[in-house]
């Protein structure tokens, strides 16, 4: 717990971060004021059936969305800095497997720690990519409840926040799934170049000032068709003025947009299509392999919590 500390303080450094600020030496009290990292949920009663946009909302100053930290809803502001590096966003694959190190608030309680740990094992179970529990890496995320869900896209180099605050884990893992998705590199469905043959959006509906975050992204996760039922799509209310739809799909009026239960099979799909892999964690098409199985397996035990019990049982095994 105490080896967490430094690390919260950097944390509530945040808005110098997204600066690329590098160190926390300017952390006097004023900075910790724009967020509140507390358990308390500090919403409605009705807060669990919101979804990213409307648990972010406060975060998002009303008189100038466009100053925000957050681009299109949840998503961090890159660094300037970045903008100049040529270190690419994607989390490095060892052994066929693609490991991001994990830092959890001490804040959480233990059914919050467990939606997290579900979400980590859906990836597991669908995926190449292996939340692992930080050990010293010096890239690593980490997962902090301060009020809102947001995240960066990509790897950022060094340490990158992930909020996810009391309001994001009520309804299971889904936004757990949906920032994890940001980290893996994933921009929003609903934003991607081609998605105006998919939904039209009701720029009259918009809360004003918040058309920005409909703009589509530069960068798009087109690896795989478009998909209605994305974890990375938003819900037809998204940024609602008044209740009626921003969001509206062309091709089947009635289908469920924005939902937040688990990856949809292109949301996997994209994920082994961007990081070439396969969820075994062996290579797709037979090139080798650097670790021996059985090696990699024992190896688990040391670095992933969300493994941890059959990874015991794997590696007694043999
Ligand atoms: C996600 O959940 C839905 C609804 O329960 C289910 O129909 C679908 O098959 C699930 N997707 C995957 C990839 O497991
Ligand atoms: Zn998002």
């Amino acid at each position: 717990m105490e080896g967490l500390w430094p690390w919260v303080l950097i944390l509530v450094c945040l808005p110098g971060l997204i600066l690329g600020a590098p160190s926390a030496s300017h952390c006097t009290g004023a900075c910790g004021t724009r967020f509140s990292e507390d358990l308390t949920p500090e919403e409605t009663q009705t807060s669990w059936d919101k979804d990213i946009p409307a648990i972010n909302q406060g975060l998002i100053p009303e008189e100038s969305p466009e100053s925000s930290f957050l681009l299109e809803g949840d998503i961090l502001r890159p660094s300037p800095f970045r903008l100049f590096s040529a270190a690419s966003s994607k989390w490095p694959k060892n052994g066929g497997v693609v490991e991001v190190p994990f830092l959890l608030s001490g804040k959480y309680d233990k059914p919050s720690r467990q939606v997290i740990l579900e979400a980590f094992a859906e990836f597991e179970r669908s995926t190449c990519i292996r939340f692992v529990a930080y050990n010293g890496q010096r890239d690593f995320i980490s997962i902090i409840p301060m009020s809102g869900c947001f995240s960066s896209i990509g790897r950022s180099g060094g340490m990158q926040v992930v909020s996810l605050g009391p309001s994001c884990l009520q309804r299971g893992p889904g936004i757990v799934l949906h920032e994890l998705m940001h980290v893996l590199g994933f921009w929003h469905e609903h934003s991607r170049a081609d998605r105006d043959r998919y939904i039209r959006v009701n720029w009259n509906e918009i809360l004003p000032g918040f058309e920005m975050n409909f703009i589509k992204s530069r960068s798009s996760n087109m690896l795989v068709p478009y998909d209605y039922s994305s974890v990375m799509h938003y819900g037809r209310l998204a940024f609602s003025r008044r209740g009626l739809p921003t969001i509206t799909p062309l091709w089947a009026t009635s289908v469920h947009i924005g939902q937040r239960w688990n990856l949809s099979s292109s949301d996997i799909a994209r994920v082994l299509r961007f990081y070439d892999c396969s969820p075994s964690g062996h290579e797709p098409s037979g090139k080798e392999k650097k670790q021996p199985k059985n090696h990699f397996k024992c190896q688990n035990i040391k670095t992933s919590f969300s493994t941890l019990l059959s990874s015991i049982q794997q590696c007694s095994k043999s």
